[in-house]
This record gives C-alpha cells, sequence and structure tokens, in this order.
C-alpha cells in the first residue's frame, strides 16, 4: 500500500508473522528503468517471502522491472491492475487495465518470459459500467493463458472518475460471492480475495469455503497485531503466536541501525502507532510516540518509555 508497506512496516509485520506473504508499495516500472530508481527495491532480508508490486502497462517495460526485482531477491513480481487514482490512469496502469485485457495479458507473458519466479497479477471485479460477471471470467482467462501463476482479487469495481482512490476502497460494493465462483470456474489457479477484511475469523471463512489466500490491507497497517500476531498459528497452522510487546523489543536494533544510518525515528514508528489498538495502554502508547517521535533527536528511549505506559496496565500482555 502506497506509502504504508515500506521496507520498515513489513519489517515489523514480519516480526509478528513468520509465514504472511508481503506485499510492497506498487513500485512504477518506469520508475525503476527509465528513472533508475533502485532504491524503491530497498528491502532487508528478514522481511522474506515478500513480493514486488508492479504499476505499468508498458510489456517490455514490465519485463525489464520485473528483472531488476527478481535481481533484487524478491519472491514473487505483482502486477497492480486495481489502482485508480489518477495520477496512475494518466500513465496507464493499474485499474484502468481492467478495460484491456490483451494488453495486461502481453504484460504478463512478456514478465513470465523475464523471470523465473511467480508472476501474478492483482485486480479488480471490474471498472465503471462493465459487468463483472462477464468481464471478470474473461480477465482471468487471459491471465492465465499468459502465464499468471496466482491473481489476488479486490472484491469491488473501481470508479475511474467520479471517486476519490479513497471512495473507490468503499463505496463500490463488495461482491464476494463473485470472487469464490470464480474459483469454480479456474479450479487451477490460486484465487486470494481482498477488500474489507478485518479479521482472521472473517479471513478462515473466506478459506473455508474454498479461495486460496486472503489478503488484508488496512485492517493488518491499522492493528497489525490483531491480524498478524496469531495468523502463523489460525490460518498456516504453525506453532507460533507473536506478543507485540516482544516485537516491540525486537524493533529497537532495528530502529538504533537505522538512526545510526541517518534515518528518523518517526519514519519506523509511525508503523507501529497501531501495535497494541484495543488493548490496554494503546492511547497511551500511540499518543508518546506520535507526539514524540517528530523531534530530530527522538530515537529507540522514546519507544521504550512509550512501552512503559503500555506495560503500567495490568492486563498489557493479556490478549
Ligand atoms: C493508503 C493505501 C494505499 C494503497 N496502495 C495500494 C498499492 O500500492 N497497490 C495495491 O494493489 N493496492 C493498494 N491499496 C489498496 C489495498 O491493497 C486494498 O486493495 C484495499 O485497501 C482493500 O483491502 P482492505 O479492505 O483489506 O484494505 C492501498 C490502500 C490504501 C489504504
Amino acid at each position: 500500500m502506497m506509502d504504508w508497506t515500506d521496507k520498515h512496516c513489513r519489517y515489523l509485520h514480519r516480526l509478528l508473522s513468520g509465514e504472511a506473504l508481503l506485499y510492497t508499495e506498487m513500485v512504477t516500472a518506469p520508475a525503476l528503468v527509465r528513472g533508475g530508481a533502485l532504491h524503491l527495491l530497498e528491502f532487508s532480508p528478514e522481511e522474506f517471502p515478500v513480493a514486488l508490486q508492479l504499476g505499468g502497462s508498458n510489456p517490455v517495460e514490465l519485463a525489464a522491472a520485473a528483472r531488476l526485482g527478481q535481481a533484487a531477491g524478491y519472491d514473487e513480481i505483482n502486477l497492480n491492475c486495481g489502482c485508480p487514482s489518477d495520477r496512475v490512469q494518466s500513465g496507464t496502469f493499474g485499474a484502468v487495465l481492467m478495460k484491456d485485457p490483451g494488453r495486461v495479458a502481453a504484460c504478463v507473458a512478456e514478465m513470465r518470459a523475464a523471470v523465473d519466479v511467480d508472476v501474478t497479477v492483482k485486480c479488480r471485479i471490474g471498472v465503471d459500467d462493465q459487468d463483472p460477471e462477464e468481464v471478470l471470467p474473461e480477465f482471468l482467462a487471459r491471465i492465465v493463458a499468459a502465464g499468471c501463476e496466482r491473481v489476488t482479487i479486490h472484491a469491488r469495481k473501481a470508479w475511474l472518475q467520479g471517486l476519490s482512490p479513497k471512495e473507490n476502497r468503499d463505496i463500490p460494493p463488495l461482491d464476494y460471492d463473485l470472487v469464490h465462483r470464480m474459483k469454480g470456474l479456474f479450479p487451477n489457479l490460486h484465487i486470494s480475495i481482498n477488500g474489507g477484511v478485518t479479521s482472521l475469523e472473517q479471513a478462515r471463512t473466506h478459506l473455508e469455503g474454498g479461495l486460496d489466500g486472503v489478503m488484508i490491507g488496512r485492517a493488518a497497517y491499522h492493528q497489525p497485531a490483531d491480524i498478524l500476531s496469531t495468523a502463523d498459528r489460525d490460518i498456516f497452522g504453525r506453532d507460533h503466536v507473536s506478543d507485540p510487546v516482544d516485537v516491540v523489543h525486537a524493533m529497537l536494533p532495528y530502529i538504533e541501525a537505522h538512526l545510526s544510518a541517518g534515518g528518523r525515528l518517526h519514519q519506523i514508528s509511525r508503523h507501529m502507532l497501531g501495535l497494541f489498538a484495543g488493548r490496554p495502554g494503546a492511547r497511551a502508547w500511540r499518543r508518546h510516540l506520535s507526539e514524540g517521535a517528530a523531534r530530530k533527536q527522538a530515537g529507540p528511549e522514546l519507544v521504550e518509555a512509550a512501552l512503559a505506559l503500555v506495560a503500567m496496565q495490568p492486563e498489557a500482555r493479556a490478549g
């Protein structure tokens, strides 16, 4: 998620769950290939498994970007066909590509030929006045034929005119049923559902209903411990549950290294604000961190002080 799931956020989320697949923010192929912005590919090896999401619509450029992503070590290259923002539309990336499945197929085929890692697509169920019942199966058939290994479907349309990107994540109604029916039509395609999932319980319901994966966006960002700390056990069947207090301790050396390299605390701590959401001490933690972290000299001691406020709450480690 742009401006959210940067490498610091992903490092935090990986400490919470060893198994969940993490995605980068969308990186545009032109920025990598023409702009040489290779710093956009930086990540820590601790983040594995991690997928690079690309934006673009030029098959040759996307293939070159995919090669750069594979060389950097990413486990998967994902093509964004779901983002409705104006800036993205002007470059013919994102959700507008739902109108041009032939082009998406050409992009996937070229990327598939360029790399060995999985090539995947994230899409909507349709855009504007398209009929999702008609266009989604056709879109999926085209990308599968082109070599797409897995797809994540955001279960709502995007309206390319008239709605802001934020409204496009809330207003068009969710159609989970349609996504589930796609599994019947494409039994061999690995299909993940996305959109409006706010708990692991809901995620399990989708999995039990036959889907292969669930992508959780905003809830995982705002309440990372709720979504991720029991995911390894409850979704992946592993004997592991993380504790947000331990995770804060594990972040301290990472924070120190970032500050030593000239970084600022808030670049990391902004992703940690929701760590105790819904738990005792959540408000004190959030306030202390958000107020103090912008100060130039703020360091790990601020995080420890915020944690001490959480620890003062009697049931802080319960949940
Ligand atoms: C701030 C923000 C940035 C986003 N950036 C991206 C992005 O770069 N690529 C993408 O595929 N989706 C992006 N999304 C959409 C989410 O991945 C997801 O599809 C959407 O929020 C619906 O899922 P959710 O209800 O679980 O959040 C973004 C969402 C938000 C809130």
